[in-house]
């Protein structure tokens, strides 16, 4: 069979954001759309002849399609051989394992990761480099200008081989290796975690509930929580991936895990609740009657990490997003290892952790992981919970309140406005960026600023430098607000509002967070003007 060049495209818009590139699934299914972004990303990374790749998605509706169109393409373009998940199903964090694990050469990843699915929701297509993480910027800048350039994509004529079946199988010359998503995985994981403590704790009557939205998660956590350690069946909720994510929008956060949240804040919860989103990279983690926010759970795991099977050694180090708080920092210095702070973004830690300068890396926006893979990963995080908790002997709600009394708590939220008209955010942003330079000394809802700048970062490992990060002011005392533009949304603008401040009373360690917040909240209306320039009095989204 040969193979044929069709000519479409260029397409504008093709520009990676925070995570690869997400638009209306309606968009990428325009014809020659997905063709032209993924001929961009081959021309971009030097052609894919010989190479080896890894190709797998959350299983959202047009997944399969766009897996079997990419196989067709990368046959055309001489690959050697394709890695792809049966069902062309793989959670990100998976992906990256199998990158990693059979040294292949990148991964193309069919997600619009916690974006809901289906014909009227998201999709999106990401390129993960030879270390299994993200493409870094100037790989995605390279692929934008590719997108500006391609006049078409070259296509096998052969159809892609059936993906339910697992086995090797010839398209063209190239392989197609269709493998079990979650063997491999959950080997990895049985070598990080202490499934025995686990067990034990089973055994001793610890209930819990994983909720996988109807998204990627589903097939490993059953795997792992209940087939191998032995949690009982159902303790997975939601378990079967569907197209369209059963209608829900698959972000593990208070406001879209609405029935966990009941279910643990309610009078016959379970020991521990957690969730993963459409692909499984975020996870949010809950007590019986606790939730720990994504921040103070990156500290909790850094600080305990050496309790965990794969981690015994210690860690190396800890990396987090600057909008994360600054609880983690505290556990750096306690453990006396370095504390970088990256841009928001998984793929700013992938120099660090391939440098070994960071073991334990986390976000505000629900992602934590380490040095296994170099994604974020859901499922990893709830397992090193688990872990710890068992080796703990501790319920969720002790190990937060003694970490908060050993270090000292960081009241923290953000504040989420969605899908505001572009021109309004960036009025927003432009305010505040004009005035930073006059604001150090000023006093804003009665507290005095100590700095304030536009964040830009020097990776410290290959010196590339990303400005333009998001906008922080700090007060005295040290707690601070920070606002940028996500890279992730598909409609308008979501502008996020990030709040900080820490409180070491022990006397004081129990409030509400909004009402800890609130002078913050006054402090960051004053400053930035949110309601007076978009009209929104409150936020969308409260995390
Ligand atoms: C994705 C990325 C994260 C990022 C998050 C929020 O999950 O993998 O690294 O923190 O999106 O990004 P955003 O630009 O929407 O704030
Ligand atoms: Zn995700």
């Amino acid at each position: 069979m040969t193979s044929t060049f069709v000519a479409a495209g260029p397409f504008a818009g093709q520009k990676p954001g925070t995570s690869g590139l997400r638009k209306k699934t309606a968009e990428f299914m325009r014809p020659g759309y997905l063709e032209c972004f993924v001929q961009a990303v081959f021309d971009a990374i030097g052609g894919v002849s010989g190479k080896v790749l890894v190709l797998g998605g959350d299983g959202r509706y047009f997944g399969r399609q766009a897996a079997e169109t990419i196989l067709r393409m990368a046959a055309a373009g001489g690959a050697a051989r394709v890695i792809v998940g049966r069902g062309a199903i793989l959670s990100t964090p998976a992906a990256s394992h199998l990158i990693r694990l059979n040294a292949a050469d990148g991964g193309l990843i069919l997600s619009a990761s916690h974006n809901p699915g289906g014909p009227d929701g998201d999709f999106g297509v990401k390129y993960n480099i030879a270390n299994g993480g993200p493409a870094p910027e100037a790989v995605t800048a390279a692929i934008h200008a590719a997108t500006e350039r391609v006049t078409g994509y070259h296509i096998a004529g052969a159809p892609a081989p059936d993906l339910d079946r697992i086995g090797e199988s010839r398209l063209d010359g190239m392989v197609v290796q269709v493998v079990d998503p979650v063997t491999d995985y959950a080997a990895l994981m049985e070598r990080l975690v202490d499934f025995d403590a686990i067990r034990a704790l089973v055994a001793g009557g610890f209930r819990m509930r994983f909720d996988a939205m109807s998204a990627v998660t589903g097939p490993y956590a059953v795997e792992i929580l209940e087939h191998r350690i032995g949690f009982a069946p159902g303790t997975v909720v939601n378990a079967v991936p569907e197209p369209d994510f059963g209608g829900h929008h698959p972000d593990p956060n208070p406001a879209h895990a609405r029935d966990l949240w009941d279910e643990l804040m309610g009078p016959d919860a379970p020991d521990f609740g957690a969730a993963s989103d459409g692909d499984g990279d975020r996870n949010m983690i809950l007590g019986r009657g606790v939730y720990v926010s994504p921040s103070d759970s990156l500290a909790v795991i850094a600080a305990n990490a050496h309790l965990c099977k794969g981690y015994a050694g210690g860690i190396r180090g800890i990396a987090r997003s600057m909008p994360t708080s600054a609880a983690a920092d505290r556990v750096a210095a306690h453990l006396g290892v370095d504390l970088h702070e990256t841009p928001t973004g998984w793929k700013f830690f992938g120099t660090l952790l391939d440098a070994g300068r960071a073991t334990i890396c986390g976000e505000e926006s629900f992602g934590t992981g380490s040095d296994h893979v170099r994604e974020k990963d859901g499922l990893w995080a709830v397992l090193i919970w688990l872990n710890i908790l068992a080796a703990r002997g501790k319920g969720v709600a002790e190990v937060l309140d003694g970490h908060w009394r050993q270090f000292g708590r960081n009241y923290y939220s953000r504040h989420d406005y969605e899908a505001l008209p572009v021109a309004a955010a960036e009025a927003v942003m432009a305010g505040l960026r004009a005035a930073l330079p006059g604001l150090p000394g000023r006093v804003v809802a009665g507290m005095t600023v100590t700095a304030a700048d536009d964040f830009a970062y020097r990776d410290p490992v290959d010196g590339s430098s990303s400005a333009g990060q998001g906008l922080r002011v700090a007060f005295e005392g040290g707690a601070r607000i920070v606002l940028r533009l996500s890279g992730t949304g598909t409609e308008g603008a979501t502008l996020r509002l990030y709040l900080d401040r820490m409180e070491d009373d022990p006397d004081r360690m129990a409030q509400d967070p909004q009402e800890a917040l609130a002078p913050l909240i006054a402090a960051a209306e004053d400053l930035a003007g949110i309601a007076r320039l978009t009209g929104r009095a409150v936020p969308d989204v409260i995390t």
